[in-house]
């Protein structure tokens, strides 16, 4: 099938070069020219593992490429929007760039197609979408204006908007998108509907993975509701260790025997600096911007946000006690990227770290296997902020090693060497609580996890 997806971002690219390598004719639409080029010339935008070589393999056999207009592919059978839907001041998605892309596809399309809307929206976002389709094509009907390519439109293709949301996690992006766990579908139509098992259908072979059709309105919630309750679980367990810290107890254990109850299950249960990426902080403040809308305030979920905001606050707490002040403290950061095995650093709490130690007139030494580029960037200019070339290179004369990121390249460090760099008795801060706390105070270092018991 001809298809065209509109963002060449970690979805957009990711979803493209996945449904190329299914067998369709993708085209990737993106308005950054820059972005465009460096694809065509077989350079990713992007750290995703996996993902450089699919695209070039299907870009290789004319099954994929990208332009900044949807122009050259006008027939296409799906339109897929992608973009980005940031959070505005108030918490509510910005939709700017998906009605910018539903006026670009009414423009272009001259069949009939589906509109497939992967980007996260708040709920009644596809029927309105819908609606602006129907009307404008009603519109122009009446006025009769309507071109194609100078010739009259005596008839607009029609456009069936269906709500698709994306459940990838970056990192692991190609593996969740050949073995979802579920495919979700938000159309009334049952044409639509089957184009989009058309689409899907080679993923659903062996029929073990589940097509979930339902209405748009309920397909868009299933993601905010996904993403908030692991926010949820997420800052239930970072409060459950705030408590064990308080209290002299250890998460490690606290998670294992909860996470033991199968009613709760053992995954999303582990304490650390707080949620960031792309996703769960805007998310879960989106669907409570649209609960209040609607006159439905949902509690829980703003109490993760605020939890969340506490434990950046948290850590930051730590380092300051532990330090006795940070006013010229140096502190060296491992791990930029809001995860593993992504160079995303959108919401991190590495930001929201960095930013409260300069604020404090600390300087930051940071090292990341990936996000690096992106993090010197974000800090171009600060006189607080540093980047290290190498892991070991941020320890040289800091007071503090904080791991915010459990990338594999730190889960063993040299403890000797980093003794031997770090001042002594330097602290040694395990936001993600994955280092063996006598290997640290063997050698002479402070350790300090987020709710481990002391002496661990
Ligand atoms: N990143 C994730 O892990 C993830 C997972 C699930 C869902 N989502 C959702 O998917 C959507 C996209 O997220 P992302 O992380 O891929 O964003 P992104 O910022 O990485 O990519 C968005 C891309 O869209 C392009 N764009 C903007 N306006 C455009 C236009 N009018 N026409 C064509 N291209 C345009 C941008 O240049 C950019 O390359 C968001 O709604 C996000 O919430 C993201």
């Amino acid at each position: 099938m001809k298809l065209t997806v509109f963002g060449a971002g970690y979805v957009g690219l990711v979803t493209g070069a996945c449904l190329a390598d299914l067998g369709h004719t993708v085209l990737i639409v993106d308005t950054n020219r820059e972005r465009v080029e460096q694809l065509r010339e077989g350079r990713i935008p992007i750290h995703e593992p996996g993902l450089a070589e699919i695209v070039r393999r299907n870009a290789k056999g004319g099954r994929l490429s990208f332009d900044t207009s949807p122009a050259s592919q006008p027939d296409a059978a799906a339109y897929f929007i992608a973009v980005g839907t940031p959070p505005k001041a108030d918490g509510d998605a910005n939709l700017e760039a998906v009605w910018a892309v539903a006026r670009t596809i009414f423009e272009t399309a001259q069949e009939d197609a589906v509109v497939v809307v992967k980007s996260t929206v708040p709920v009644g976002t596809c029927d309105g979408l819908q609606y602006f389709f129907d009307g404008l094509s009603a519109e122009h009907r009446s006025t009769e204006v309507f071109t194609i390519n100078g010739a009259p439109a005596s008839r607009r293709p029609a456009l069936e908007v269906v709500s698709n949301p994306e459940f990838l996690k970056e990192g692991d992006a190609i593996a969740d998108f050949f073995k979802p766990d579920r495919v979700v579908v938000g159309t009334g139509d049952e044409d639509a509907a089957e184009v989009m098992r058309a689409i899907y259908a080679p993923l659903q072979l062996s029929g073990e993975r589940p097509l979930i059709v339902t209405d748009r309105r309920s397909s868009e919630l299933v993601k905010y509701a996904s993403n908030a309750m692991l926010a949820i679980r997420i800052s239930f367990m970072n409060e459950v260790a705030r408590l064990c810290h308080a209290a002299n107890a250890d998460v490690h254990d606290v998670r294992l025997g909860v996470g033991s109850d199968s009613r709760i299950g053992k995954k999303f249960l582990y304490a650390g600096p707080g949620y960031g990426g792309s996703c769960f902080p805007k998310d879960v403040q989106a669907l409570a911007a649209t609960a209040r809308r609607v006159g439905q305030p949902m509690q829980t979920v703003e109490a993760a946000h605020r939890a969340n905001q506490a434990q950046r606050g948290f850590v930051l707490d730590l380092i300051a006690q532990h330090l006795g002040g940070l006013e010229g403290k140096t502190i060296a950061l491992w791990g930029l990227a809001f995860k593993p095995e992504t160079d995303d650093i959108r919401e991190s709490p590495a930001l929201a770290l960095t930013d409260g130690l300069a604020f404090a007139g600390a300087r930051i030494v940071g090292h990341d296997p990936e996000a690096a580029d992106n993090f010197a960037r974000h800090y171009a200019g600060s006189a607080h902020v540093a980047l290290a070339q190498r892991q070991e290179d941020a320890l040289e004369g800091a007071d503090a090693l904080v791991l915010l990121t459990e990338w594999r390249c730190y889960r063993n460090p040299d403890w000797d060497a980093a003794a031997r760099l770090l001042k002594p008795s330097a602290l040694v801060l395990d936001a993600r609580n994955v280092w063996r706390a006598r290997d640290v105070t063997f050698r002479g270092l402070a350790y300090q996890g987020i709710g481990t018991k002391k002496g661990r």
